[in-house]
């Protein structure tokens, strides 16, 4: 959580900051800052509040050329100015901002307290300006400073950081938290993600683990363990700017719902080239010699997995399931040769880096599926497989589910060279065109939804995994308390809730299950509830609440799950919330 910016241009770096930061404010937006070199001094700004405000607040004409900046999502502290970064050190000599959470913090802080420092902020930020600081005290050198912090400190950090004698250089270090450099016409920039870099750099370099070193104008400097000079190796990005604009919609969400089935076509397009599929030979050699799959994930991605794990079952292997923050303390597989999915829209997830640390200990391959090439996730895995679902914007994911869950069916298609999911995902596209075309119905229905407490959300097989999805969706983005259960597990507790008109949306996509589960709906209806069915065309009822076109029963999620999009996006709309950037959220949750 938290992203940061720095930048050392020929022109004032002001507008590079406040735009840059509006770019990764899914990142945290809590409160923002920033820090720019006026003459000689580090003129530190900050608000309580969005970038936007900070924006406001700024004088527009800011004449530095060097600067940082930061949007907060705050782990010590609670949202606030003196909180907010950037932070200074005791004598204003270093300012910096910090993405990640140093876990010594009190240790250190006490040990610098035992050294006459007071400290403002409740933040561990400010104790590394602090580390830093007393490290320049005794080696008089700046890099010398940060190689000490690094190994003072214990814990996950993005630092961009500003030194007050040499007013035209940031330094930077890195560990666990992702940071990349850029470099354009008008000078080097750094950042959390490509996302503010893309107006400014064309040239990137991606900053590893332990890594620290500085940017000026015109130079680059880096350095690894050990101290030693590392040589600047650049890259492009297929990332455009374009990728930002709304396109004339009012929301990022509701863009990026639409982009639904333009993403099933994308991921066909790259992993089947019309004859067979393009996965990597090794990587499948791999997945079809292991004797468990373990698929590992947190949120959104986790809810893709739980299909993934059917869609692999079904192609006869043994898979399981695991939240990555549980697993990561209670690793299990039951295989000898096991292949481990790691599923990760942002690829930055800190339950999954904690995971990854235990899995390679136990051997095995790892295939990272992600959204976010070069990401953490994806540079540490044996294989990576690429979404292709551009850029989200929207702290609540939709498109990269969307993809995640046609990723996985296309790879379980290829493990028994099965064609047929070609033919199936091109009916899902159709299906969701038309859901798209006919969504009318469901902001009906979210009129209803907006004023009540809470809403269940039931379904049976690969419905509940669907109903978990369009559960969380919902109390994201809309703060209405929900949940979703299994249709059979009701009568054994949940059924108590049941109210007086207590929203309940019943999924039907199972000929197998439906009688149970229309029977499930009717138990609950006799108690009050407002029942919602969502159904598939050939089980549909002519009371059914909203009918979904043909998909494959497997691939019905799909389909379904704009349903719920939608219905999320438009109970917040009428709520008034704010749609894309939800209370207490980040989009990538870089802190376990
Ligand atoms: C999705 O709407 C959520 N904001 C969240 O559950 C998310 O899916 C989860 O944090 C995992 O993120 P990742 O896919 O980037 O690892």
């Amino acid at each position: 959580m938290c992203g940061i910016v720095g930048g050392v241009s020929n022109k004032p770096i002001r507008n590079y900051l406040i735009e840059g930061l509006k770019t990764i404010e899914y990142r945290g937006y809590d409160s923002a800052g920033i820090a720019v070199f006026n003459g000689k001094k580090a003129e530190i700004y900050k608000v309580r509040g969005r970038v936007e405000d900070l924006d406001n607040k700024l004088e527009k004409r800011i004449d530095g050329l060097v600067g940082i900046g930061h949007t907060r999502w705050a782990t010590h502290g609670e949202p606030s100015v003196i909180n907010a970064h950037p932070h200074a050190s005791k004598s204003g000599l270093f300012s910096i901002v910090h993405n990640g959470v140093i876990e010594n913090f009190r240790a250190v802080k006490n040990a610098l307290m035992e050294k006459g420092y007071s400290f403002l902020s409740e933040t561990d930020t400010e104790v590394i300006a602090n580390v830093i600081e007393e490290n320049y005290r005794h080696t008089g050198d700046v890099y010398k400073a940060i190689s000490k912090m690094m190994s003072d400190v214990k814990g996950s950090y993005a630092l961009a950081i500003l030194f007050s004698k040499e007013p035209d250089i940031i330094y930077f270090a890195k560990n666990r938290s992702p940071l990349l450099i850029g470099r354009g016409q008008n000078g080097n920039f750094l950042a959390s993600d490509y996302l503010p870099m893309l107006k400014v750099a064309d040239q990137f370099v991606t900053i590893s683990d332990y890594q620290y070193g500085s940017i000026s104008l015109d130079d680059i400097k880096m350095f690894g363990r050990n101290d030693h000079p590392l040589p600047i190796v650049f890259h492009e990005t297929e990332l455009k700017p374009e990728a930002l604009d709304l396109n004339g919609y009012p929301h990022y969400m509701l863009k990026e719902i639409e982009e639904a089935d333009s993403c099933v076509k994308l991921l066909v397009d790259n992993y089947y080239d019309g004859k067979s599929f393009l996965f990597d030979k090794e990587m499948m050699r791999q997945i079809k010699e292991a004797d468990n799959i373990v698929f590992l994930a947190c949120g959104t991605s986790y809810h893709a997995c739980l299909l993934g794990s059917r869609f692999f079952r079904k192609a006869g292997k043994i898979s399981d399931v695991y939240i990555a923050s549980e697993w990561a303390y209670n690793p299990y597989t039951s295989g000898k040769k096991t292949v481990y999915i790691f599923m990760s829209q942002s690829g930055e997830t800190a339950d999954l880096i904690h995971c990854l640390s235990v899995a390679k200990k136990m051997d095995g391959t790892i295939i990272t599926i992600t959204n976010t090439q070069g990401s953490t996730l994806s540079r540490s895995a044996d294989h990576t497989l690429l979404l292709y679902a551009g850029i989200e914007v929207a702290v609540a994911s939709t498109k990269a589910y969307v993809a995640q869950v046609s990723a996985l069916a296309l790879l379980a298609g290829a493990l028994n060279d099965d064609a047929s999911v070609i033919a199936d995902l091109e009916a899902v596209i159709a299906a969701q065109q038309s859901v798209i075309d006919n969504h009318d119905k469901i902001k009906n229905l979210a009129s209803f939804v907006s004023g009540k407490n809470d809403v269940y959300f039931l379904g049976r097989g690969l419905d509940y995994d669907l109903a978990l999805e369009c559960s969380l969706k919902l109390k994201e983005i809309t703060y209405i308390h929900s949940e979703a259960f299994p249709g059979g597990e009701l009568k054994h507790g949940p059924i108590a809730l049941i109210e007086k008109d207590t929203p309940v949306i019943g999924f039907i996509s199972d000929a197998k299950t439906e009688l149970a589960m229309r029977s499930n709906l009717h138990e609950v209806e006799a108690r009050g509830a407002r029942v919602i069915v969502v159904s598939s065309i050939t089980l549909a009822h002519p009371e059914d609440d909203f009918v979904v076109p043909y998909a494959p029963k497997y691939l019905s999620s799909l389909v379904k799950v704009l349903f719920g999009q939608y219905l999320a996006y438009y109970v917040a709309l009428k709520r008034g919330l704010n749609i894309d950037k939800p209370r207490n959220l980040a989009k990538s949750v870089t802190v376990e």
